[in-house]
């Protein structure tokens, strides 16, 4: 660490609160371009973790830098409702071309945990009922209503009660830990009894506004959710006149191979959240509806400041484009399936790696007890994490114990970037389990 970045750390820690400041790997650094970033320690680093699954086409990808470079000279500010502006109607049309069928429009905000609390609250207001059924393990932001839904760590919870009411709480389909202790090709989907069970013994459907659901659960682990299952959800809350809501704030913007995992898992929800990677980093996220739903969301019902803000709009434009122009759609499913090869074949061959699992360029790498094969094992991520990036790889964590690494590179890595980094972690996995963790 040079002294200057070891400076800015010492400054942070003196002005900026510690649960802002402290995460994993906290590098300071100078720039970042694409897959790498440059560190003040004089170190280019590849990123895998990619801003957390937001920069999906890569660190200051030239053309969003342009847009957003070219609109601040036009207008940086609206609001929405008092000025209205080009890029955001544009970008609503777009949008449209890209979300699953009928889900056409857009309320637009800042961060995932307020589309979040937008859709929740879109749900309430259109069904007129009061209950929201989320799922254990499920991460869905932490402002005080958002974290009423998530339950990937109870420490996101703790000291904020009372938190929302109304919110019921059933298991989220994570196969590698299934609590009957079956086998997803055979098991005939029996966890999603819970459903019934709260029907029968918690709340009634008629007063259930809303199921959400990560369709590949991220904070908590990194578990794609079955297809069928998700398809069952489907028709139970289609019977009962539910909101089916599908966070997709960490699946958007192709990070599963398709655009949306709506699109991978075939399963159309009524409304969608969608943050992180609509526009390569810059804040903005959006509660996404059907016509009949959002035209009885009033006018006033709900409202933002600097949702939709002109500069994030043009670089979610430009994102649209680089999506669709480099065919990153097409690069996140070859460089998926690279990477799951290559990841799968180190399953076999390491008893630390308990699971590797996902779609696309959102992989989990579960690492468990090398001796049981199943007890989670957090330590070892922590040692592989560490040895990544002594070897110039960031990577990081999730799962409720920290016994996952996710796997997302951005969707512009070449072979050669991924194969980079994956060598880097095969020597960590080797010397952390050689070292008997
Ligand atoms: C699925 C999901 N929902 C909601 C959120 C909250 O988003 P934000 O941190 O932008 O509020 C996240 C953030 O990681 C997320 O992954």
């Amino acid at each position: 660490m040079t002294a200057r970045g070891a400076d800015w750390l010492a400054r942070a820690e003196k002005t900026i609160s510690a649960g802002l400041v402290y995460d994993w790997p906290n590098v300071p650094v100078e720039k970042a371009q694409g897959c790498r970033v440059w560190g003040t320690d004089g170190k280019v680093y590849i990123d895998f973790c990619s801003g957390m699954a937001s920069v999906n086409t890569g660190h200051c990808h030239p053309r969003v830098v342009a847009a957003v470079k070219d609109q601040a000279e036009k207008l940086i500010h609206g609001p929405v409702g008092v000025l209205l502006y080009e890029p955001l109607v544009a970008l609503a049309e777009e949008l449209g071309g890209v979300t699953p069928e009928g889900l056409d429009q857009f309320f637009f905000l800042n961060s995932g945990s307020e589309a979040v609390e937008g859709a929740v609250k879109l749900a309430r207001y259109v069904t007129g009922r009061p209950a929201v059924v989320s799922f254990v393990g499920g991460f869905h932001g932490r402002t005080m209503g958002a974290v009423a839904l998530t339950t990937s760590k109870s420490k996101y919870r703790r000291h904020y009660e009372p938190l929302m009411g109304g919110v019921y709480n059933i298991p989220f389909p994570y196969c590698f830990r299934c609590p009957y202790g079956l086998q997803p090709k055979t098991c005939g989907t029996r966890c999603f009894d819970a459903v019934t069970r709260l029907f029968d013994n918690v709340v009634e459907p008629d007063e259930v506004a809303a199921f959400i659901i990560e369709p590949i659960m991220g904070e908590g682990g990194y578990a794609p959710a079955p297809r069928d299952y998700l398809g069952m959800l489907r028709e139970v809350t289609s019977r009962h006149g539910i909101m089916l809501i599908f966070d997709e704030i960490q699946t958007g913007f192709g990070r599963t191979g398709r655009m949306f995992a709506a699109d991978t898992f075939g399963v159309t929800p009524d409304i969608m959240t969608v943050a992180k990677g609509i526009a390569s980093g810059m804040p903005l996220s959006a509660v996404v509806a059907g016509r009949d739903t959002m035209s009885r969301w009033t006018a006033g019902a709900h409202g933002t400041t600097f949702g939709g803000n002109p500069l994030s709009c043009a670089a979610a434009r430009a994102t649209l484009r680089v999506l669709e122009e480099e065919n990153l759609l097409d690069n996140a499913r070859a460089m998926g399936e690279r990477a799951m090869t290559f990841l799968s074949a180190l399953a076999d061959r390491y008893p630390l790696v308990g699971d590797v699992r996902g779609e696309g360029l959102m992989i989990g790498i579960e690492l468990v007890d090398q001796a049981d094969g199943q007890a989670p094992n957090p330590k070892a991520v922590e040692a592989v994490l560490a040895e990544c990036f002594a070897g110039g790889l960031i990577l990081y964590p999730c799962g409720t114990y920290g016994q996952v690494i996710r796997f997302i590179p951005p969707l512009v890595v070449t072979a050669r970037e991924l194969d980079q980094g994956l060598s880097v972690l095969e020597r960590a996995i080797a010397k952390v389990s050689a070292g008997g963790r």
